[in-house]
């Protein structure tokens, strides 16, 4: 199965791609964390990606379908991905779809994250992520048991170059008219599912899994 999660920044895609992947049995790609890991890794594709990043903007296409691309073609995607952050503009999703096609696969859903914009400003600016493994947290809705490390392995806890406020608002404003029209290109396809994006996480899950539940599958993997 390849699922796509789609939504605004702070819509929770990360937090329920980690779960969900887990739970299916599919392998979870953050182009965000790919551009985030290859800046602190010092590269060259890593250098490029912040410089769009600082600014909440899009990495432009030809770097982040070229990286896309390749991650998915590597045998650990073979039973099936869970796309997080990619795609976020018509080519990336036409590209994404021509990918697959060549290998007798597709995308199967699409589950489409909800939440009322308003919402949005909070939960970006008390985010606290894990830089060894990822792990996200928030520090009223979802504080580590140690304010400040991770409770997987203790790591010191980072907030991210771009959930300053400033930044978060050109992240929206960058977002907002992508997402429409991505949901659009799917829900021609029949491939969309809206899910309310609001309440606990726990909750938000039971609603992704219901839906995904309801999926008919047709490809096998990516
Ligand atoms: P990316 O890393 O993908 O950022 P984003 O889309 O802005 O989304 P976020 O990661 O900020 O939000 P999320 O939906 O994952 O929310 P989370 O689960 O963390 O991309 C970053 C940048 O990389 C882009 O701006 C762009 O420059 C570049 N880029 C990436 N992909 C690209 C592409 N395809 N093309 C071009 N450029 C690209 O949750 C957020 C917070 O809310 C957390 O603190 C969490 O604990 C909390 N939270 C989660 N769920 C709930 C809940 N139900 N109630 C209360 N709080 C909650
Ligand atoms: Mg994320």
């Amino acid at each position: 199965m390849n699922l796509i999660l789609l939504g605004l920044p702070g819509a929770g895609k990360g937090t329920q791609a980690q779960i969900l992947a887990e739970q299916i049995g599919l392998i979870h790609i953050s182009t965000g964390d790919m551009f985030r890991d290859a800046a602190s890794a010092g590269t060259e594709l890593g250098r490029r990606a912040q410089q769009y990043m600082n600014k909440g903007e899009l990495v432009p296409d030809e770097v982040t379908i070229a990286m896309l691309l390749e991650r998915i073609a590597q045998p650990d995607a073979n039973p099936g991905i869970m796309l997080d952050g990619f795609p976020r503009t018509i080519q990336q999703a036409e590209e994404l779809d021509h990918s697959l096609s060549e290998r007798n696969s597709l995308i199967d859903a699409v589950l489409y994250i909800e939440v009322p914009e308003e919402q949005l400003m909070g939960r970006l600016t008390g985010r606290w992520t894990c830089p060894t493994c990822s792990a996200i947290y928030h520090e009223i809705t979802n504080p580590p048991k140690i304010t400040g490390q991770c409770d997987n392995e203790g790591a010191k806890l980072t907030q991210r170059a771009d959930d300053q406020r400033e930044t978060v608002k050109a992240r929206l404003d960058t977002n907002r008219a992508w997402t429409e029209r991505l949901a659009e290109y799917y829900e021609a396809d029949a491939k969309l599912y809206p899910i309310d994006g609001t309440g606990d996480p726990e909750a938000i899950t039971k609603r992704l899994m219901a839906a995904i539940e309801t999926v008919p599958v047709q490809a096998s993997g990516a």
